[in-house]
């Protein structure tokens, strides 16, 4: 049984060879193969909700929805909505008005920010997505995984970016990860890599166990587990 009032949090990305998940520009991310979007919908139509930062939002625009129609077809049969929660997280509120993410009115929409957030920000989005305030710098993320618990989302996918990920990382609310191993090189500093931030320091390393791995094509799809140790 879970310690905390939350649901199941699983992270997934695609990763280039020297650990970035995208380039310095934020590029959108265009080095996955078919087989591995395939996967990601697969992964999205066993979830509740699919949570993403406001930079992956302002990169690439991503419509956070189920593709096929098969999948989409197996939640509404199973009492569910054909595509799961888009959540977005912003300190800021400046994310973009209109655009492809806002294209699909069947996704039921999300927006975490802090309770300083501008309500001037805020008011643009008040028709396109329901607006949850929590923490005062940074939305508090336990606080928001309860809220989201307590609304029925038991399973969680944290779609990055960087920053996001570290950030649920450093939480402690990661309990599974998919990794898209893609054999490409990116480079640069400034890349952003698959946990950003200011890093853990060596007693804090978080450790997993591997418990899926498999080789399609180029890419290696890896599935791991936390390993939780008992205080
Ligand atoms: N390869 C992959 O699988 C993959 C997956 C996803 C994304 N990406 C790439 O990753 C890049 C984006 O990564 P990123 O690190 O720059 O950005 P990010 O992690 O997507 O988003 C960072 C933003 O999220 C908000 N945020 C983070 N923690 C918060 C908290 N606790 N409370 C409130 N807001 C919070 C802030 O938004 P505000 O600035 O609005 O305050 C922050 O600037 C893009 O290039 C994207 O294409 C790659």
């Amino acid at each position: 049984m879970k310690p905390d009032r939350r649901p199941h949090i699983l992270l997934n990305y695609a990763m280039s060879l020297d650990g970035k998940i995208s380039t310095e520009h934020r590029d959108p991310v265009l080095f996955t193969s078919k087989i591995d979007r395939g996967l990601m919908d697969e992964i999205r139509a066993d979830v509740d909700a699919v949570l993403i930062g406001a930079g992956t939002l302002r990169a690439e625009e991503p419509p956070v929805r189920i593709r096929s129609a098969r999948r989409r077809d197996e939640r509404v049969r199973t009492g569910k909505s054909p595509h799961p929660v888009s959540v977005i997280l912003s300190r800021t509120m400046l994310l973009p008005v209109e655009g492809r993410y806002w294209k699909d009115d069947k996704v039921e929409r999300i927006i975490a920010t802090t309770n300083q957030a501008p309500d001037e920000r805020i008011l643009p989005f008040k028709a396109k997505a329901e607006v949850i305030r929590s923490g005062r710098y940074a939305v508090d993320l336990g606080e928001l995984c309860r809220l989201l618990y307590d609304r029925g989302i038991s399973r969680l996918l944290v779609e990055g970016g960087g920053e996001v990920n570290m950030a649920f990382w450093e939480a402690g609310l990661v309990d599974e990860v998919y990794l898209t191993l893609c054999p490409v090189v990116i480079g640069g500093r400034n890349a952003p890599t698959a946990a950003d931030g200011t890093g853990f320091t060596v007693d804090c390393i978080r450790k997993l166990r591997l418990i899926e791995s498999r080789r399609v094509g180029q890419e290696l799809f890896l599935r791991y587990r936390m390993v939780r140790t008992r205080s």
